[in-house]
Formats: C-alpha cells, sequence, structure tokens
C-alpha cells in the first residue's frame, strides 16, 4: 500500500481479536476456564476466561468467530485493514503437545480466515484498498509450559512464510515462567532476525487478588472493570519492564514489539522504573542504557480512550532519545511514529439500557471504537499528519501492509 494524498483517512487495526471456529468448539467442549459455556441463569453462551471470572464470563456471539461480523464491523466503522489476533488466553491452558499442533492449525486458519474475508470484501465500496490486502492476522505460538523452545521458533520461520500472517500475539507467560525466561532467548534472537512483529498481550490480570469483592482490598462487585483497566496494563507493564531488565533490547536492538494498550501502565511510570533501577545495586549496572531508553525502541498501539493519554504517552517514547547514546532532544515525532490505531473488537460491545450487551449487531457504531478514533481526532498537539500516521500510514509501515 503506496501513502499517497488520496488515502486521507486510511484506517488500519492493529488490535482486533478473533477465535478461531476451531478453537471455539474446544472451548465449548471444556468444564474448566477458560470455556464457553451456557450454565447462566440469563440463558446467554459465556466466556469464561479470566482467571477472576466474573458473572459467569462475558456473554458472546458470532463477532467472536465468525468473518462475516468482522467484516460488517470494519465496513461499518470504516476501517480499510484489520490485522486480527488469537483473543486471549491463547494456548497457554493446553499441554505441550496440544500446543504445538493447535499453533499449527490456528495458524491455518487464521489464513484462511483472511482469504474468506476477501471473498467478502469482493468489490464492496469503503475502501480504496484492495481487498486481498484488508485482512491481516498475528499468528500463534506454541507458547505453553513443557513446550521445546525449537517448536516456538520453528513457528515463527513458518509464520515469516505465511502470506497473510505479518507477526505473531504473545501473553506474559512464555513457556510458564514468564518473558525472562532465559530458555525463550533464541525466540527473540529468531524474531529479531526475521523482523517478525511480537505483540504483547494482557491476560492475567496483575494483582488479580486486588480486583476481587467481598475480599481483603475491597467488598463491591466492580464486573470486569478493574481487571481490565487496571490488572491488564500493569501486566503489560511487568512483563515488558522484566524483557527490558533483562537486557532482551540490549542484545536484540532490531526487536520489534508492540505493546498492547498503549503500553499499559509503563509509559507513565518509566521514570519511577528509571529511579529504582538507578537505586538498585542489584540492578544498576546490568543495562547498556537508563530504562526508559528502552520506551524508545518498543511500538505501541493507540487503544487508550483519552487524547490526553496519547499525547503523554507519545511524548513519553520521543524523550527515550535523551537517554539513548547520542542523547539527542526529545522529539515526539518519534513518539507518534510508533502509536498505532486500534479497536481491541470485539471486547467491549456496546451495551444496551437495561445493561445487556449487543452480541451480534450489524448497524451500532461502537462506542470503544469512535472513542480511538476521536482521540487521535483532537490530541491538541498533533498535525493531520500525526494523526493520519497514528490512525493508519504507521502500520502500513511497520506491517510493510
Ligand atoms: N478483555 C479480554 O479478555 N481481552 C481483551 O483483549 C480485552 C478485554
Ligand atoms: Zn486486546
Amino acid at each position: 500500500i503506496a501513502p499517497t494524498t488520496t488515502m486521507k483517512k486510511l484506517l488500519v487495526d492493529v488490535h482486533s481479536h478473533i477465535y478461531t471456529t476451531r478453537l471455539v468448539s474446544l472451548l465449548r467442549s471444556r468444564s474448566v476456564n477458560p470455556r464457553i459455556h451456557r450454565e447462566s441463569s440469563d440463558g446467554t453462551e459465556k466466556l469464561a476466561i479470566l482467571p477472576q471470572e466474573v458473572a459467569g464470563g462475558r456473554t458472546v456471539g458470532p463477532q467472536y468467530w465468525d468473518v462475516r461480523n468482522k467484516v460488517s464491523f470494519m465496513q461499518r466503522h470504516a476501517i480499510d485493514v484489520s490485522i486480527v489476533s488469537l483473543a486471549n488466553p491463547w494456548l497457554d491452558w493446553m499441554d505441550a503437545k496440544q500446543a504445538v499442533t493447535s499453533a499449527q492449525e490456528c495458524n491455518a486458519d487464521l489464513e484462511e480466515y483472511c482469504h474468506q474475508a476477501t471473498q467478502l470484501f469482493g468489490d464492496a465500496k469503503g475502501s480504496t484498498i484492495e481487498p486481498e490486502r484488508r485482512m491481516r492476522a498475528f499468528g500463534i505460538l506454541p507458547l505453553a509450559q513443557g513446550v521445546e523452545v525449537d517448536e516456538v521458533v520453528k513457528s515463527l520461520d513458518a509464520i515469516k512464510g505465511a502470506p497473510s500472517l505479518c507477526g505473531a500475539i504473545l501473553g506474559s507467560r512464555g513457556l510458564g515462567r514468564g518473558l525472562d525466561d532465559p530458555r525463550l532467548e533464541p525466540v527473540w534472537e529468531k524474531a529479531a532476525e526475521l523482523g517478525l512483529v511480537l505483540f504483547l498481550h494482557p491476560h492475567y490480570g496483575l494483582g488479580s487478588d486486588a480486583s476481587q469483592p467481598d475480599g481483603l482490598w475491597g467488598q463491591q462487585d466492580n464486573g470486569h472493570v478493574l481487571p481490565l483497566a487496571l490488572g491488564f496494563p500493569f501486566e503489560t507493564a511487568a512483563a515488558t519492564t522484566r524483557l527490558i531488565l533483562a537486557g532482551v533490547f540490549d542484545r536484540y536492538p532490531q526487536l520489534r514489539l508492540l505493546v498492547a494498550h498503549s503500553g499499559g501502565a509503563l509509559p507513565i511510570l518509566s521514570s519511577r522504573l528509571a529511579s529504582c533501577v538507578a537505586h538498585d545495586p542489584h540492578v544498576c549496572n546490568r543495562l547498556e542504557h537508563d530504562p526508559r531508553y528502552y520506551l524508545g525502541k518498543l511500538y505501541y498501539d493507540a487503544v487508550a480512550y483519552g487524547p490526553e493519554e496519547l499525547e503523554a504517552v507519545a511524548k513519553i517514547i520521543g524523550r527515550a532519545q535523551r537517554y539513548g547514546p547520542g542523547a539527542a532532544d526529545a522529539d515526539v515525532k518519534l513518539g507518534i511514529a510508533r502509536m498505532h490505531f486500534g479497536t481491541d473488537h470485539p471486547f467491549f460491545p456496546p451495551t444496551r439500557n437495561d445493561g445487556t450487551v449487543i452480541t451480534d449487531d450489524q448497524t451500532e457504531i461502537w462506542r470503544s471504537v469512535s472513542e480511538n478514533v476521536e482521540a487521535i481526532d483532537s490530541v491538541a498537539s498533533w498535525s493531520d499528519a500525526d494523526k493520519h500516521a497514528v490512525l493508519g500510514l504507521n502500520a502500513v509501515s511497520l506491517f510493510g501492509l
């Protein structure tokens, strides 16, 4: 896709989820989380995935697995290209053998999903992008307990060779011992060598015990609000920090890591992180640079829902320059160039006045989408070109769309 002036508002969604129908069948066959079940009193099908799941999970419908629904959603919101990824908790819960087989099957299914989307887009109007370029996917890696790291490396090679896959999504647990597990070294090496984007996404929600009702930390049931709004971003911040502190970006400066939800809590805490590192005798001499430098090596989605937050994140990324080898001036443009529009569809669907969720709509404009578009559109200090970049052109260049 060549960025031309005719593409005034190219919209690329880098954060959009699905479950493959094969994975949905597997989840339906399970009796423990993660699973899809019909046991709740409201009679709806529920997806119960989070460790601290409330109300039996969240109501799900075809928007979670049906490509026709994704295409309709894209058309309705003027999204030109989506890069879909499997939703959490990926293959984390599988045994090693099943994870390896499932990763291969999922990646084949994702390829087919993109192909089906091409057929559905057909010659539909509404985008200047050719139908066969409008759906791409992050592949899935066989990251689960007991998997040999060689299998993960092989999977990266397979993803690199797959026409519709342009990176891989991963959670924060790795092979069951987190992302600073030394066994993962060949994974970072391979991903950096292949230039594949790794999309780091939360699932467990750090501090999930503090989200529970009737506990030491509080009494009220707040639904999914605390784990999603606070636990997710903190998990992302902790996982990214572990990668930084393990020296992964010193050894693989070319590694391309896209961090969910605008880096979670990391950007706003990065100077505190730098100070804690500087004052800790175990860590202070470990890294080649100030921790803030590494924030400028990462890529971020723009799923932050507010213009002030986006502006702050871009500034924080841009000032990473000051902590680099050349110690150049902070440059917010460098931050803006690393941010990418996303929706988190099909999570955060619109709700009706009675609080029920719309699970298979074909007509609604989703607040969770328009809020993120408007947030980008209304960042006070960004030019039209900056907004255009974050809405789509940055993704075109990062993923070579
Ligand atoms: N809730 C989830 O479980 N995953 C997401 O990606 C967003 C919300
Ligand atoms: Zn997400």
